[in-house]
């Protein structure tokens, strides 16, 4: 049984649809990346655990809830990742925030890392990955095997639209990885790229060819 939750609220299904359109802009795409990301948010931090405190309101004593448990920490794939991060932040602002930095060996067609930098105390949060895009799969299955290498037992995987080889191969690899999406697409094509997906969406984030 694959480990996906599908967010298919309608205030994001019509973002979607916005950032799915070539026609739309750098700006408005960004925008939009940084609102989906924020209603998402809502949703994947949904089983956080809560704990009850002693407060005093104006007019009394109250015992209230605030989030318990490890801390979080939001690890963006490089370079399409950053534009989810904003969003994120905007609900979860004490999450801490690292980087790690993929690219595609052309003849082996390996991930290679080329830049991963975490917060001192990883291991002992709960870490979301996030990449807009989950398509092969690959840069997920090595970015989850990074983060299993540093001792790091809680990771959940964060995209907007995900193909559903992605989806397959990355619960293969890592049927522990819950995985979250806004929308599940039809296929690849032959570039690997996510049909109908949106095209590139670094280059759509930040304005490159
Ligand atoms: N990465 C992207 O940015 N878009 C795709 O369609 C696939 C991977």
């Amino acid at each position: 049984m694959e480990n996906v939750f599908i967010f298919d609220h309608p205030l994001i299904q019509h973002k979607i649809t916005l950032m799915r359109d070539k026609n739309t802009p750098t700006k408005d795409f960004r925008d939009l990346v940084t609102e989906v990301s924020r209603l998402m948010a809502y949703e994947v931090t949904r089983d956080l655990p809560l704990k009850t405190i002693e407060i005093e309101t104006p007019i009394a004593w109250a015992k209230a809830k605030v989030i318990a448990g490890k801390n979080l920490a939001l690890v963006p794939i490089l370079r399409a990742g950053l534009g989810m991060v904003d969003g994120m932040l905007d609900l979860i602002p004490m999450a801490k925030v690292g980087h790690i930095g993929l690219y595609r060996d052309p003849e082996t067609l390996e991930a290679v890392e080329y830049y991963c930098k975490l917060p001192d105390d990883v291991e002992s949060r709960d870490v979301i990955l996030l990449d807009p895009m989950l398509a092969t799969g690959v840069s997920a299955v090595d970015a989850v095997n990074q983060l299993k290498k540093r001792k790091i037992t809680s990771i959940k995987f964060m995209c907007i639209i995900a193909a559903p080889e992605g989806i397959a191969n990355l619960h293969e690899a890592h049927p522990d990885v819950p995985i979250f999406c806004a929308a599940r697409d039809d296929s690849l094509n032959e570039h690997a790229y996510i049909v109908p997906g949106l095209g590139d969406a670094g280059d759509r984030l930040f304005g490159t060819k």
